[in-house]
């Protein structure tokens, strides 16, 4: 029983065989031999083997399928494979932002003022090329001084960082660094170029920029007191309302200086 089920089965095999190749017996090449004689080489007519017919067949069947799939039903483009890549990375990318707020939120950062983030600053003015346009001092060469209460782009510690994150005005320079330098560092640079204030370059560049509204505002304060002193001198006699606002002149010169 064994034996004539594998019997079978070889023979299903070799008909099978048979079937896909169409090979002739060998022996019977005479029956397909062409007259073609290429220098003692002849040429048989065999029939092209069914497999190989059936594979070209199979490939035309599915070039058919993927043309109108593709081209006339759009069941799959790869634009709109790109766009859902896309859309699921963006959504990603959203998520990640809403899960930590810290790292993409910089309006409520705030300098440093320890010892150790300052240093770290100073080092990465020096290391992250910023002393080659504003001096080791900060006394200002291709870019700005940085040492005086005058800031082109507002002065602060929001402003100074916003300026290092996203550069100058376009040509000026200044580039944005925010694709090179991190958040943590930027802070502390900016964190570092706050303690510069006042403090005398080697060759401090002339103020440019505008006197940085906070000190304007502390200005006029300090303006606006001086006024209500002056009120109250005048109250006085002549000699004392004299000296007074000789003094408030020279007062008003000191703090605009
Ligand atoms: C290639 C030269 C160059 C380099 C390098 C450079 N800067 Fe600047 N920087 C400038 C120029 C020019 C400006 C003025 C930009 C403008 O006028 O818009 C500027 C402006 C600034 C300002 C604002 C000054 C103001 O008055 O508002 C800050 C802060 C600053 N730079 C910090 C840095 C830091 C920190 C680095 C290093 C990471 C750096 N810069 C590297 C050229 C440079």
């Amino acid at each position: 029983m064994k034996i004539m089920s594998n019997n079978e089965n070889i023979s299903f095999w070799q008909r099978f065989l048979k079937s896909m190749t169409k090979a002739n017996e060998l022996g019977r090449e005479e029956d397909v031999m062409t007259d073609h004689d290429y220098d003692g080489i002849r040429e048989l007519d065999n029939v092209l083997p069914p497999w190989w017919l059936w594979g070209f067949y199979i490939t035309i069947a599915i070039s058919i399928f993927y043309y109108v799939a593709i081209h006339i039903l759009g069941w799959y483009g790869q634009e709109d494979e790109y766009q859902a890549e896309l859309k699921a990375h963006e959504a990603k990318v959203a998520k990640y932002k809403a899960d930590h707020p810290e790292l993409f939120k910089t309006e409520n950062l705030v300098a440093y003022t320890d010892a150790a983030n300052i240093e770290k600053g100073k080092e990465l003015f020096a290391t992250k090329t910023c002393t080659a346009c504003h001096l080791a001092d900060a006394g200002g060469s291709i870019g700005p001084n940085m040492t005086d209460e005058y800031w082109i782009l507002g002065g602060g510690f929001q402003n100074i960082f916003n300026t290092i994150t996203k550069g100058g005005r376009p040509g000026k320079g200044m580039v944005a660094w925010e694709s090179t330098i991190t958040q943590e560092e930027r802070r502390q640079l900016a964190s570092y170029i706050l303690t510069l204030q006042g403090t005398k370059p080697a060759n401090p560049k002339a103020p440019e920029g505008d006197l940085w509204e906070g000190v304007k505002k502390t200005v006029k304060a300090i303006e606006g007191t001086v006024e209500g002193a002056v009120e109250v001198i005048n109250e006085g006699t002549d000699v004392v309302k004299e000296g007074a606002k000789e003094v408030v002149k020279e007062v008003k010169e000191v703090i605009h200086e």
